[in-house]
Formats: structure tokens, C-alpha cells, sequence
């Protein structure tokens, strides 16, 4: 990564405003996945070492622009006071006096948490103004949330023109491993691509055919791709609009992109389903197709261990339910247990990881879903591209 990091910066006795991608699932206020927040430890625990005055930012949710008590960030504030072992103040504000008084009181063994971003209607649209109220008690702008860096938001971009700005540990991390396979991968790189619809991937699988050597397709953007290919798909979910793109495709990569042999279908999506496996010229029309099959996972798993670097985003099927997880589970055992640099993304696919106690055993686990997939896509991430190269002043 070239661009300024939090290790070139003179933090000690600064005021630190660090964006964050806290951006984490809550129930019944507790905090049901802290993984995010346990990656951001990392830069939090490096600026509290180096004699800073962290304040946090991020949004949680998608509240519309006002105080809403389901997105409030406490139950993040007291995941991450036990997480840090360190004192978390949770203000009930991000901007105004309130904010320099729990600075000015700090006395930098803790961290101030400010509140939801998205509390605030210029957030968003990154309003000039509100950025200037974010920044004012600020002396320097830390951007730890990868996640968020696919946005043009006040907090991830305004803020961070008006401050001398730099990446965090966990920017940075992310930045360097999906640099890696994107621009020099060693080889056979093998890309896995799941989830429900072609018309959210076709830009990500035209760019992962450029680099890519195999793109392993699985979830329920398979189908459109079999009907394509004149199969009966049943009740399956089809984009009958994605028809051609996905012909183009396959004409484009030919024997690249891998497309499942069989399937799982099951007449309802539910629990006690009755599933059954089948080839894809067997569909049955009242049937849905909402894994792939065991002959798929032995036909993937061939790839993948064969694989020197892996990028995997997507589960294969519903994997929520267990009648429909095999195909997922089977795909991150095979990811899990080969050689290769292997890098996940997106919200799903991580959830399933998670699931099956994997973590440990992949190579890198990305926090971003869609600024991953945005990044992989060749696209310029507003956060990303906002912080200042390394050399510039
Ligand atoms: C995410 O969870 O992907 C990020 O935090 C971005 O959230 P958003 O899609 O609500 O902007």
C-alpha cells in the first residue's frame, strides 16, 4: 500500500479521529458478531501505546439521518470495553463541545466512541459543514474501516480532507492482501463466486477473468447461467434480463468459468424442506435449486486444492438453513484446508466461516463485503482514495 499510514504519523498528545467499520450486527443489544470490532483493536491499541487521544467514529445500520435508539453505538461501546480491556467513553453525540470536553478529559488509558454517523442527515451526503464539526476538535484523521471505504460519506471522505489524514493498521492490511492476489497472484489463482444474482457480479467476474485462471460459480446466480445454457431450472431464481450477459460470459471465458454438475432443490425454503440432490438437466419444474450438490463440491475442491491463491465471495446455497449449507460448508473445508493464499470477503460468506469455527484456518478474512468486491471490480474507493500517498505532504 502506498498511501500514508498511521505508523508515519506523530501521534503523541494528538487528538485522533479514527474512522471505523463498527458496522456490526446487534440483537437484543448485544453485539451478535464483534469481528469488526476486534480488528480495529489493532490501530486503537497502537495510538493509546503511542500516547494519543482516540476518538472513534462509524455508523451502525441504515438510520435515516436522525437519533434512532435501534442503531444507538452502546452495546458496541461495551463490546469493545471488554474487548480492549481499557476504558470506553460512549458519548451521546459526534460533534460539538461535548466531544472536545471528553478529549480534553481523557487522559489516554481510554477511548471516546462517538455516536452513529448516520444520526446526522449530512453524513451521507457528505455535507461540507458537518465534516467541519466532525474534524474541529481534531488534530489528525485516521481511517481504519475498509468496510465503509466504498462510500463518499462525510466521515470517510469530508473529514479526511480537512485533516492531515492517514490509513490504519486494518486499511492497510486489507489494502496489502487483496493487492496481492489482485496484481501479482501466484498461480493457478482461483476465484469462487456465490450469492443470488449475476446482475450484482458481472462487473466483479469480468474482472476476476482478467486475472483469475478459474471462476468457480455456485448460489443461486447459477441459474440464470443454466438457463442460459437451455436447461429447465424449475421455480428457481432466474434474471431474465441477465440472459445474454451470462452467454457473453461464458462465451468470453470458455472453459474458465466453472458452472456446478449437479444441484440441491427442494420444493419450499425452510427447515424441514425435504431437499434432494439432482444433475442440472434434471431440474423438476415445481422445484427450486438452493444449494449445489456433492458432486459439485468434489469437482470445486478439486480446483481449490490444486489452488496457489484463492479469493472466495459468496455462499453456494441458502446455508441459513442446514438442508442447504453442504455446498458452502464443503467449499470453505476445501478453502480451508489447502495450501493457497486465500482471501474471503462479503458478509455472507464470512458468516458461514464463522459458522463452521473455520477462521482461524483461512488465510485472510476481509471485513468488507461490498468495498471488497467494489476493489476487486478495478473501482477507485472514495475512502481509499482520499488518504494521501505516502510521499505527499
Ligand atoms: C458494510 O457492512 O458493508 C459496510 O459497513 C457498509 O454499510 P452500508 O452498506 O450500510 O453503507
Amino acid at each position: 500500500m502506498n498511501k500514508r499510514s498511521v505508523m508515519d504519523l506523530d501521534v503523541r498528545g494528538k487528538k485522533v479521529l479514527v474512522r471505523v467499520d463498527f458496522n456490526v450486527p446487534v440483537k437484543d443489544g448485544d453485539v451478535t458478531d464483534d469481528t469488526r470490532i476486534r480488528r480495529a483493536l489493532p490501530t486503537i491499541r497502537y495510538l493509546l501505546k503511542g500516547g494519543a487521544r482516540p476518538a472513534l467514529i462509524s455508523h451502525l445500520g441504515r438510520p435515516k439521518g436522525e437519533p434512532d435508539s435501534k442503531y444507538a453505538m452502546d452495546p458496541t461501546a461495551r463490546r469493545l470495553e471488554e474487548l480492549l480491556g481499557a476504558p470506553v467513553e460512549k458519548l451521546d453525540t459526534a460533534v460539538g463541545p461535548e466531544v472536545e470536553e471528553a478529549l480534553n478529559e481523557s487522559n489516554g488509558e481510554g477511548v471516546v466512541l462517538l455516536e452513529n454517523s448516520r444520526f446526522y442527515p449530512g453524513e451521507t451526503k457528505n455535507d461540507p459543514e458537518f465534516s467541519e464539526q466532525l474534524a474541529a476538535p481534531f488534530d489528525l484523521y485516521v481511517d481504519d474501516a475498509f468496510g465503509a471505504a466504498h462510500r463518499a460519506h462525510a466521515t470517510t471522505v469530508g473529514v479526511a480532507e480537512l485533516l492531515p489524514a492517514a490509513a490504519g493498521l486494518l486499511m492497510q492490511e486489507e489494502l496489502d492482501n487483496l493487492d496481492k492476489v489482485l496484481l501479482d497472484p501466484e498461480r493457478p489463482f482461483v476465484a469462487i463466486l456465490g450469492g443470488a444474482k449475476v446482475s450484482d457480479k458481472v462487473a466483479v467476474i469480468e474482472s476476476l477473468l482478467e486475472v483469475a485462471d478459474t471462476l468457480l460459480i455456485g448460489g443461486a446466480m447459477c441459474f440464470t447461467f443454466f438457463k442460459a445454457q437451455g436447461y429447465e431450472v424449475g421455480k428457481s431464481l432466474v434474471e431474465d434480463d441477465y440472459l445474454e450477459e451470462a452467454k457473453r460470459l461464458m462465451a468470453e471465458a470458455g472453459e474458465r468459468l466453472v458452472l456446478p454438475v449437479d444441484v440441491v432443490v427442494a420444493g419450499e425454503i425452510e427447515e424441514n424442506a425435504e431437499a434432494r440432490g439432482t444433475g442440472v438437466e434434471e431440474i423438476p419444474s415445481d422445484m427450486t435449486g438452493l444449494d449445489v450438490g456433492p458432486e459439485t463440491v468434489e469437482k470445486f475442491r478439486g480446483y481449490i486444492t490444486e489452488a496457489r491463491t484463492i479469493f472466495w465471495n459468496g455462499p453456494m446455497g441458502v446455508f441459513e438453513i442446514d438442508a442447504f449449507a453442504k455446498g458452502t460448508e464443503g467449499v470453505a473445508r476445501a478453502v480451508a484446508e489447502s495450501e493457497a493464499i486465500s482471501i474471503v470477503g462479503g458478509g455472507d460468506s464470512v458468516a458461514a466461516v464463522r459458522k463452521l469455527g473455520l477462521e482461524d484456518e483461512m488465510g485472510f478474512i476481509s471485513t468488507g463485503g461490498g468495498a471488497s468486491l467494489e476493489y476487486v471490480e478495478g473501482k477507485e474507493l472514495p475512502g481509499v482514495a482520499v488518504l494521501p500517498n505516502k510521499e505527499e505532504d
